[in-house]
């Protein structure tokens, strides 16, 4: 069976963009894959973090993700930091790629121009992302669009690696979302829902109160036609909560369209509220119950004794190859 991986920083709490966007996404995926998911939470340091605060965040993004409808049972979830051996492969990819290939990065580029003092990580953090593809001989690369030249890095460093020394791992492919599932900033519907807005009104956090988040839609920005009508070049705002109500009902557009003909702009972002509201508060049921639980323990206990067993075995292979023994 093909293997899927993927991992997100433990960054704060996920919006409603990366639910729709990645997690739905994971969701099909562990149906048919071998699937992986962990927590990068050794990228997340390339940009100083506050340990208090990321001592809470990487448990809570494993509680998230369970809480979003990834099971345990079909995925192996773990925490990077707990695979010792990640570094370990990733040091020795560091010394088969180039410093001319990781300064050419974009979002290096973009990273490194906004902090004055930025650290040697942010150079080789898709070196370290490489070591968590290649290193679990993942097949496919569920990624955003910003992550896509990474991927294909990983792949150039794969293909070189085995080239040099003989196979030893498979070629990962990135696996970019069908279009249409791009959640835009509720205030500033051109933009794309993310955290790191400033505008925190335009932005739904998973875990909000779903009180605050019934506000957030119903001030939504539309415009000033009496349609609700899917055109995303002209009505942004609509469009969008046009599409978070397709994603979260499975209805498709032009249902919505018809259902909501001749209706008012607050009677259907009053819907969109209902939709969003009883999705959230399904998840943060099931966050509350399993975030402080043995059983989230034992997953990742369980995650990190096979993910250690299977790192190492490649590390081994590695070194080996290299000549790295005595
Ligand atoms: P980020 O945390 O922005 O790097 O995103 C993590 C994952 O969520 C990537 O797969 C992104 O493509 C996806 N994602 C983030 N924001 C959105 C959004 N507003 N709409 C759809 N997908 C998103
Ligand atoms: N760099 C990714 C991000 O910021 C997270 C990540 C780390 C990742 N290692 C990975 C994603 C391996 C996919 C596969 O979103």
């Amino acid at each position: 069976m093909k293997r899927v991986l993927t991992g997100l920083q433990p960054t704060g709490v996920i919006t409603l963009g990366n639910y729709i966007g990645a997690i739905q996404q994971m969701k099909e995926y562990q149906e048919q894959y071998d699937s992986y998911m962990f927590v990068a939470d050794l990228h997340s340091i390339t940009i100083a973090q506050d340990p208090e605060e990321l001592r809470k965040n990487i448990r809570s993004l494993v509680a998230i993700y369970i809480a979003c409808g990834i099971d345990p049972k079909k995925n192996t979830m773990y925490v990077q930091s707990d695979i010792e051996y990640v570094p370990c492969v990733s040091w020795l990819l560091e010394c088969n790629s180039y410093y001319g290939e990781l300064s050419r990065m974009t979002q290096f580029k973009d990273k490194s121009a906004k902090h004055a003092n930025f650290t040697s990580g942010l150079l080789t953090y898709p070196i370290l992302m490489t070591a968590d593809i290649i290193g679990a001989d993942a097949n496919f690369v569920p990624v955003g669009v910003d992550q896509k030249q990474h991927v294909e890095l990983a792949r150039d460093i794969a293909i070189r690696f085995n080239n040099k020394y003989g196979e030893t791992f498979v070629i990962p492919e990135p696996l970019i979302k069908k279009a249409g599932t791009k959640i835009m900033d509720l205030q500033n519907p051109t933009v794309k829902m993310s955290k790191s807005a400033e505008n925190k009104k335009g932005v739904i956090l998973i875990l909000d109160d779903v009180n605050v988040t019934r506000k957030k839609i119903m001030s939504a920005t539309t415009d000033s036609e009496m349609s609700i009508k899917f055109d995303p070049e002209n009505k942004p705002g609509i469009s969008n909560l046009i599409n978070i109500y397709s994603s979260l009902t499975g209805l498709n557009i032009s249902d919505i369209e018809k259902e909501f003909e001749g209706c008012n702009y607050g009677t259907f972002k009053s819907k969109v509220a209902d939709v969003v509201v009883k999705e959230l508060e399904g998840i943060q049921e099931r966050y509350n119950e399993v975030k402080d639980s043995q059983y989230l323990t034992e997953i990742l206990d369980s995650g990190a004794a096979k993910m250690r067993e299977a790192f190492k075995k490649k590390y081994e292979i590695m070194k080996d190859k290299i000549g790295l023994v005595r």
